[in-house]
């Protein structure tokens, strides 16, 4: 893939992470979102993934489709030929106008030829406990690749251990808003490599504390380049963003998200 921006191209440092790709200049959680994301000069981006009620799963935030489609409804509602006659780009209009919601499965091609590495969020919202996890690895055990580039997170964490003990060699992450005192214990439980939090909930010392114990630290989702500089330095891993290119465009933070 072309990278068509003067951004530096921070391959696989894992730093910067495009939230539902670059969605301030592409339809979230779209194919144009991932691809925008690239040639931002991201390696990284983080997603959502959702079932329809066929069972299959597609690249999508909410439990119905009304924030951010051209539709109306439950997703539950909706099965794969109904992903053609659905617009997922209607907020953005032109040439965003036909992009659709994504299958988890285009959207795996796309991060296998691009070479890119991603965050995928299982969003279970009112699934039977274990059939989101079930089919995510499904999807992940066709892709030799899957666990040298995909971490995969949830706020369900009992989604997330029943993922854990289908495909144990793709890292998980445990995702929270502000962790609750048990964080360390459902992390070692899950055999996580990593703490997702919201960047308002991380202080100085859960920072040192989960690194001391060997897991990355990564804050969503943070668009003002100024509220993480404290962390930048002591520890944090990376930073889950709309909005890349303000981070990249600052020395300070360019710098930091180069390193390895
Ligand atoms: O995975 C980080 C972040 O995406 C979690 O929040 O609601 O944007 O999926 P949300
Ligand atoms: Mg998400």
């Amino acid at each position: 893939m072309t990278i068509v921006t003067g951004y530096p191209n921070l391959a696989d440092t894992g730093r910067i992470i495009a939230h539902r790709g670059a969605s301030l200049v592409a339809p979230e959680n779209t194919l144009a979102a991932f691809r925008a994301a690239r040639e931002q000069g991201l390696n990284w981006i983080e997603f959502d993934v959702s079932l329809l009620g066929d069972g299959t799963p597609v690249i999508h935030h909410d439990e119905t489709v009304d924030r951010c489609t051209s539709a109306t409804g439950s997703l539950a509602d909706l099965a794969a030929p109904d992903l053609a006659t659905v617009s997922a780009g209607v907020l953005h209009g032109g040439a965003f106008a036909t992009e659709p919601i994504p299958t988890l499965d285009a959207t795996l091609d796309l991060l296998e030829n691009a070479g890119m590495y991603s965050n995928l969020e299982m969003k279970a919202h009112d699934q039977p406990r274990g059939r989101l996890a079930g089919i995510v690895s499904e999807a992940l055990k066709t892709r030799d690749w899957a666990a040298k580039r995909i971490i995969v997170s949830s706020f369900n964490h009992d989604e997330l251990g029943e993922f854990r003990e289908l495909m144990p060699e793709v890292p998980v992450a445990g995702l929270w808003i502000g962790p609750d005192e048990g964080w360390r214990a459902r992390l070692a439980e899950l055999r996580a490599a990593a703490l997702h939090v919201k960047y308002t909930h991380l202080s100085q010392s859960l920072l040192q504390e989960a690194t001391s114990f060997g897991f990355d630290v990564r804050v969503y989702t943070v668009n003002d380049i100024g509220v993480m500089k404290p962390f930048r330095d002591i520890g944090l891993t990376s930073i889950i963003t709309d909005d890349p290119p303000s981070f990249l465009e600052d020395p300070d933070w360019a710098a930091w998200a180069a390193r390895s």
